[in-house]
């Protein structure tokens, strides 16, 4: 979702940028805002139907696909079946806000709810043995995205690069439904509870880890993702025009 904000916000800018600029700055800077949310429009629907190399991301449906992680004491093995997630395409744009003058973009996207739901089987060893399996059910409601992205345009090439994207997730309401992680239907529900107050407090409380995060990892992508392509390029990447 992220890149695909990103993708979205640099095709319009690389627009902008080619058409002869005679209207006032903050004028422009508002239509191409309203450019960006007409081209996550495309995105929602290009989400929903798959476009070329990329798949269809709403729902995102897996059949099934092992996994295997340890780190030190702890390891885990296990696979998912029928993974299917919802609502990516579900976003609502709160702001959009291009400020020619400051080379930034505001934004907040908000999503009502991002589920999965999947069947699991989990075999975790840590000095002792404990094999579960079963159906789970997890949503992030009311979930929040806030950011900025920074950039600049080469006086000469006229390239542009992203000089820093900064996004705070929040989410309102974690849902955590997974069963057989007790045997005892009480418990079972604590643990979930367990969950989702760790998901929680990972996603509002560490907004800052988050967010430097997604920083360190997204920007350089991101101009790696434009390097020496044009935007002209870009755009027929997106639209299957080229590969
Ligand atoms: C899962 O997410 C989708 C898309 O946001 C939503 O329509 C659906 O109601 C959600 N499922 C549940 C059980 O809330
Ligand atoms: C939960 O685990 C028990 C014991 O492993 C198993 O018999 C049962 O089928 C599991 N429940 C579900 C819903 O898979």
């Amino acid at each position: 979702m992220k890149s695909f904000v990103l993708i979205a916000v640099l095709l319009a800018l690389g627009h902008c940028q080619a058409a002869e600029v005679a209207e006032p700055v903050a004028v422009e800077g508002r239509s191409i805002s309203s450019t960006i949310v007409d081209l996550l429009e495309v995105v929602r629907v290009l989400m929903e139907t798959g476009y070329g190399p990329m798949p269809k991301v709403a729902p995102l449906e897996m059949k099934h696909r092992p996994f295997k992680f340890s780190t030190g004491e702890f390891s885990a093995s296990g696979e998912i079946n029928d993974f299917v997630m919802e609502g990516l395409n579900g976003f609502e744009v709160i702001i959009m806000e291009v400020d020619l003058i400051r080379s930034r973009v505001d934004f907040e996207l908000n999503f009502g709810s991002i589920n999965i739901t999947t069947q699991y089987e989990v075999d975790v060893g840590s000095g002792y043995r404990m094999k579960r399996s079963g159906g789970a059910y997890m949503a992030l409601e009311d979930f929040n995205l806030k950011g900025r992205i920074s950039y600049s345009l080469g006086v000469i090439s006229k390239q542009m690069k992203i000089k820093s994207f900064l996004v705070n997730p929040t989410v309102g309401n974690v849902a955590s439904e997974i069963e057989n992680l007790s045997k005892y239907r009480i418990f079972n529900r604590k643990l979930n509870e367990v969950v989702e107050e760790f998901i929680t407090l990972t996603i509002n409380d560490n907004t800052d880890f988050v967010s430097n995060y997604l920083n360190e990892l997204v920007t350089p992508l991101c101009n790696d993702l434009i390097g020496d392509r044009s935007l002209s390029d870009i755009i027929g990447i997106i639209t299957g025009a080229k590969n």
